[in-house]
């Protein structure tokens, strides 16, 4: 029998309907359309804003979308996967409870948590379990309500972040297709410039830490920034020599959608043109975990089956890496 690989074979998105444009935040904190959009790229970004819906919510929807346009029986998932930054609650995974709400009840089901890097690790981990030929539908979904983590009131972190869930089926490819190759890393000492400091186990949540805003997200821009540029760019070129691709090789690059500037400085270090660069993050923000499904999910009717994808992202850990994935279909529509 051929070699088993991983490949994504449907996709699915979903992002709440309010939007949060760059004009709402200029009454909101002291900012301009003009800075946002010229240090990020990003215009507007969706927000849930109805009470007592968390991140299950995103992803449910985005793997409903998932299942409808792909015709897929529920039943026959194996696992579902969350990758996720912003779970429900701290204890009962979002993963076993979208897996429930959706139908897969003959699934298992966890939330894996890598904060900007949580999919593309997922996507190693769906890859694995395929790759051993023990399961043969792994449902991936990247979800993460950040606005739960966000201070409106600080300028450096809330023109950045926003809402959206978007899902994967991972399935065996027996024509070499799918998954090819991973360079993935951490780095601990990076959690100092990029975190939710208070709600964990070495800070529980207080009444001090609600009055002063511990509990919600922080970042060293700059230096997350530097890192983001340096390390993503790093990854992906040893991907590149290491399989011994050139630019023209290349059909797109699937980078973390953090900030125009950080994708156009890793397409830069591939010397690749802007029209193989996929980008969405003027709509959507920087939605953590499911900027790279709501990536594919967007450029899915020019995917071509064949097609040579680098993935590269970059987060909270820090954690950092490359994958390299041979798309597995073309639409029927194309
Ligand atoms: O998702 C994974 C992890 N996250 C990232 O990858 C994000 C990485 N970092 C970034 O994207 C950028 O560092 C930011 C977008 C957060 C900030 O952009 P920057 O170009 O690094 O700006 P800066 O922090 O160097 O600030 C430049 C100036 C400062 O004013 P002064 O000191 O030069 O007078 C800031 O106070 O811009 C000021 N500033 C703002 N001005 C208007 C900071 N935030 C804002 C704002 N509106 N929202």
């Amino acid at each position: 029998m051929s070699k088993i690989s991983a490949t994504i074979t449907a996709l699915g998105a979903y992002v709440p309907e309010h939007i949060l444009s760059n004009a709402m935040l200029e009454n909101m904190v002291d900012t301009n359309d003009e800075w946002i959009t010229a240090r990020t790229g990003i215009k507007e970004r969706r927000i849930l804003k109805e009470n007592g819906k968390g991140t299950s919510y995103l992803a449910i929807n985005a793997a409903k979308d998932l299942i409808k346009k792909a015709e897929l029986d529920p039943s026959t998932i194996d696992l579902v996967i969350v990758a996720t930054a912003t779970p429900d609650m701290k204890a009962a995974s979002t993963a076993s409870f979208t897996a429930t709400a959706i139908g897969a009840c003959n699934a298992f089901s966890f939330d894996m948590d890598s904060a900007c890097s949580g999919f593309l690790f997922g996507m190693s981990t769906a890859a694995s379990y395929i790759e051993s030929g023990r399961y043969k539908k792994i449902l991936l979904i990247g979800a993460d309500k950040m606005s739960s983590i966000v201070n409106y009131k600080d300028r450096t972190t809330c023109i950045i972040f926003g809402d959206g869930a978007g899902a994967a089926l991972f399935e065996p490819n027996f024509d070499g297709l799918g998954i090819q190759d991973q360079y993935l890393r951490t780095d601990g000492s990076g959690r100092d410039f990029l975190q939710a400091t208070y709600g964990g186990s070495s800070n529980p949540i207080t009444h001090e830490v609600l009055d002063s805003g511990g509990h919600y997200a922080f970042q060293e821009g700059k230096t997350v920034f530097k890192n983001a540029v340096f390390n993503m760019a790093d990854a992906t070129n040893k991907i590149l020599e290491r399989n011994k691709l050139c630019k023209s090789d290349i059909d797109w690059l699937a980078a973390h959608q953090a900030n125009k500037r950080i994708i156009n400085a890793t397409a830069e270090r591939m010397d690749l043109e802007s029209k193989k660069v996929m980008m969405n993050i003027e709509k959507y923000g920087n939605t953590t975990s499911a900027t790279l499904p709501l990536l594919l999910n967007d450029y899915e009717n020019q995917l071509k089956k064949g097609d040579k994808v680098i993935f590269a992202a970059f987060g909270g850990g820090f954690s950092w890496g490359s994958i390299y994935l041979k798309w597995s279909y073309t639409k029927k529509n194309n």
